[in-house]
């Protein structure tokens, strides 16, 4: 037995899907078709202009370390960026590289907040961030958040429950696990709201590039020139395993981030980083755009084919590959809460999607979350196959 674990770390807790992951292997091995809608990545591979590159990357010998703060090339890159899509003038200087999301949120908080500070956050959204908080000694301050406000922070939830060791709020947008895209109004209301209280804005951009109609999500760049951005080239880019993400810091925030990398991880992969040049180009960008037309017809067809069968998605998401559904009205004394409900589905209708818990505590026993991460005809015969389950509740 393990004898010598830190308090930090026995505070962070698995994923409570990962036991839905474990009993869908096990069905899997006994020769049961699963149908996977609990995993939180595109099933398309990385577009292969960045796969090429890759390759040519390795070939080359591309092996050893970058600068901490990634390759200029890509920082020039990732600016450029910035300008074709959002008009949005940034400073390569701003632009760190990171591992992944991940690695941006990790030095975030790391350069941001001393133990028993806390960062404001939605209930539900993305579980690593208040993992990331203990990890440096700091605490959430999680605000329940409901459709009314389509599950996002609001500048009246800022007024309301910021206190005094509250630093920053973070929130997401598109997000995770509703998929809800917050407006250039609210973005400038919240980033307004926290100077106030002489806070920091950080926005999650992660789903930036995947909104289905005809808008994009507002950066939080364009607005508020102290917030810090994170972005990653995990979902729109299609690049999860590659580990390679960004984050966008206010001036005077550069050397910080510097030595920070420089400590903890010291750069990011370095082939990731020159695959990634390829990102940005028109070939790559072409099937990136293709994609997102397919996921926008999947939210299309499984949202009502969910509704159909009871479950409750209040607000229409604009963004991500998520539906977050109210399961309160499928539920009874034998399936008392979402878990169990999961747990029920995986097994009869051989489905597996993510129960709220994952996502925090509010209502979490009343919601589920379904990733159209499959194929249109996989996710129809999901709602098909959990429909005729349901109707023998
Ligand atoms: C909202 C959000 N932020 C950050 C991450 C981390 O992503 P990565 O480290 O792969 O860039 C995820 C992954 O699912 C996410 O959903």
């Amino acid at each position: 037995m393990a004898k010598h674990i830190s308090k930090r770390s026995k505070a962070i807790s698995p994923f409570h899907v990962m036991d839905i992951l474990a009993q869908a292997k096990a069905l899997q091995a006994q020769g049961h078709d699963i149908i996977h809608m609990e995993v939180g990545e595109p099933d398309f591979d990385t577009p292969q202009p960045i796969i090429d590159a890759g390759i040519s990357a390795l070939k080359d010998a591309k092996t050893h370390y970058t600068p901490a703060l990634g390759l200029p090339e890509l920082r020039e890159k990732i600016a450029g960026w910035y300008q074709q899509y959002y008009g949005v003038n940034v400073s390569p200087e701003r632009i760190v590289v990171t591992p992944g999301a991940s690695g941006a949120l990790l030095l975030v908080f790391g350069a941001l907040l001393e133990a028993g500070e806390k960062v404001m956050l939605a209930d539900p959204g993305y579980p690593c961030n208040r993992h990331f908080a203990r990890f440096v000694e700091a605490e959430t301050n999680a605000v329940p958040v409901t459709a009314d406000s389509r599950y996002q922070l609001t500048a009246a939830n800022i007024q309301q429950n910021w206190d005094d060791k509250t630093r920053l709020a973070l929130v997401a947008s598109p997000s995770n696990p509703t998929g809800t895209v917050l407006t250039r109004d609210e973005l400038t209301a919240l980033s307004t709201a926290i100077k106030h209280k002489q806070g920091t804005l950080i926005v999650d951009e992660i789903y930036h590039g995947l909104t289905y109609g005809d808008f994009q999500a507002p950066t939080a760049l364009a607005l508020d020139n102290d917030a810090f951005v994170i972005n990653s080239f995990s979902k729109f880019f299609g690049m999860t395993g590659w580990r390679l993400g960004w984050l966008i810091v206010p001036e005077g925030y550069t050397e910080v981030m510097d030595r920070l990398a420089q400590n903890l991880y010291l750069a990011a992969p370095t082939m990731s980083q020159y695959a990634a040049l390829a990102a940005f180009e028109q070939n790559t960008l072409d099937i990136l755009e293709q994609r997102r037309q397919i996921l926008q017809q999947r939210r299309d067809a499984l949202l009502p084919a969910l509704r159909e069968i009871g479950f409750d998605i209040p607000v229409k998401p604009q963004g991500a590959f998520y539906l977050y559904a109210n399961c309160s009205t499928l539920l009874n004394e034998k399936l008392p809460e979402s878990m169990a409900l999961s747990k029920h589905l995986l097994k009869n209708a051989g489905v597996a999607i993510t129960p709220g818990l994952d996502f925090g505590d509010f209502k979490a026993e009343q919601h589920c979350r379904f990733a159209y991460t499959t194929s249109e005809q996989r996710l129809l015969e999901a709602a098909e196959k959990i429909g005729q389950v349901l109707k023998t509740l």
